[in-house]
């Protein structure tokens, strides 16, 4: 992600430097989500596609001196992207802030010092690690917000320590924070697998043209995984392995690659839904309504509520978001916002996933 150079100051003491960075969060929708059986550690295995999308929180995080040699860390924040009545989670109750604690105890590991450890030509030590969000992704709506901010944080350290953790490291970090954290750490398109953690980016292009659905309703994760559970229990929804997802998002790539969103459209796909829908029927709704506003597709993203729409370009797409809040129901009307946007990476990061390996 393009992020901002560092800058450093010389503190209150004369030789004691701050340094701050500024990140931006993108959100992240599912173009397709396979859910296969719960497993034994209450994980369940997925097949995914992660598309990055240009809607995203702002994280600047701030080293200070710490002159008592202990690390403290600190997250606060707020914005439009958080609902009214909503208070961020503070510290480390903040998933960021859990980041920042991760990333002090790796980098304890990393220091050089006598017997060894990763050499590093930046100072590694303790700080006072100040992260403020600006939030503009909704939580709790599926399109991963926290976690993208955790991964903002994780690359905001990475850089102002130069970069001392390797990317198989920073990536180990991401995944005990959370299932999509290693995708958001990168960005851009990749499959996922396992519980998601597994990320293998793909060629980002062609940029999709969506319109998202942001509505004013919450589900939590845990919660949607487990009504899928029960769904399937009762045979109300098809049980894991009643197809080949391999082959279901073989065909979407394909068409992707061909740049075909026609074809693309129909091949979206999110197991999720059901249990979604079951939960917060409006889903079901917003499925079917940016479909009849000219979406060649739609499905929802993640755990919901967000439902997504592609269209065949930003005109369509413009459309598509225009009808669809003008024939939303009484109901869902001033609760449901449709903003059309074009999918990826913002900034200089686009194509960035052809090059992985570069330092975030
Ligand atoms: O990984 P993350 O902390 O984001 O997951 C939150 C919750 O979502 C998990 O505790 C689990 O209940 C559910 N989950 C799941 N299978 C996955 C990912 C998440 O059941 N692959």
């Amino acid at each position: 992600m393009p992020g901002r150079t560092p800058t450093a100051t010389v503190g209150p003491g004369g030789h004691r430097p701050e340094a701050r960075t500024t990140e931006p969060a993108p959100a992240k929708v599912n173009l397709f989500l396979a859910v296969g059986p719960c497993r034994a550690d209450g994980y369940h295995e997925l097949l995914t596609l992660y598309e990055s999308v240009p809607l995203q929180d702002e994280v600047t995080v701030t080293l200070r001196p710490a002159p008592d040699g202990r690390w403290r860390f600190r997250v606060s924040g707020g914005g439009p992207g958080l609902p009214s009545g909503w208070e961020l989670p503070r510290d480390t109750e903040n998933l960021a802030g859990r980041a920042a604690l991760l990333y002090a105890e790796a980098l304890a590991g990393a220091a050089p010092g006598p017997g060894g450890g990763r050499a590093s030509s930046r100072p590694v030590g303790p700080a006072h690690v100040e992260v403020r969000i600006e939030k503009r992704v909704p939580p709790a709506a599926g399109l991963g917000g926290g976690s993208a901010d955790a991964a903002a944080v994780l690359r905001a350290l990475q850089r102002l320590y130069g970069h001392p953790l390797d990317t198989a490291d920073l990536l180990e970090l991401a995944a005990r924070l959370g299932s999509d954290v290693p995708f958001l750490v990168r960005g851009g398109r990749a499959v996922g697998r396992s519980r998601g953690e597994v990320v293998l980016p793909r060629p980002a292009a062609p940029r999709l043209p969506l319109v998202l659905a942001l509505t004013t309703s919450r589900l939590q994760t845990p919660e949607v995984y487990g009504e899928l559970d029960r769904l399937r229990e009762r045979g109300e929804a098809p049980p894991p392995g009643a197809d080949d997802p391999e082959r279901g998002l073989e065909a979407l790539l394909d068409a992707l690659a061909a740049a075909d969103l026609e074809r693309a459209g129909p091949l979206l796909r999110n197991d999720l839904e059901a249990a979604c829908v079951s939960l917060c029927p409006e889903v079901e709704v917003l499925t079917r309504l940016l479909r009849e506003s000219g979406c060649v597709g739609a499905a929802v993203s993640g755990s919901g509520p967000t439902v997504f729409g592609l269209a065949r370009d930003m005109d369509e797409a413009s459309a598509a978001a225009r009808r669809a809040g003008r024939d939303a129901p009484p109901g869902l009307s001033g609760r449901v916002t449709f903003v059309p946007l074009l999918s990826g990476l913002p900034g200089e990061r686009r194509g960035a996933a052809a090059n992985p390996l570069e330092p975030f």
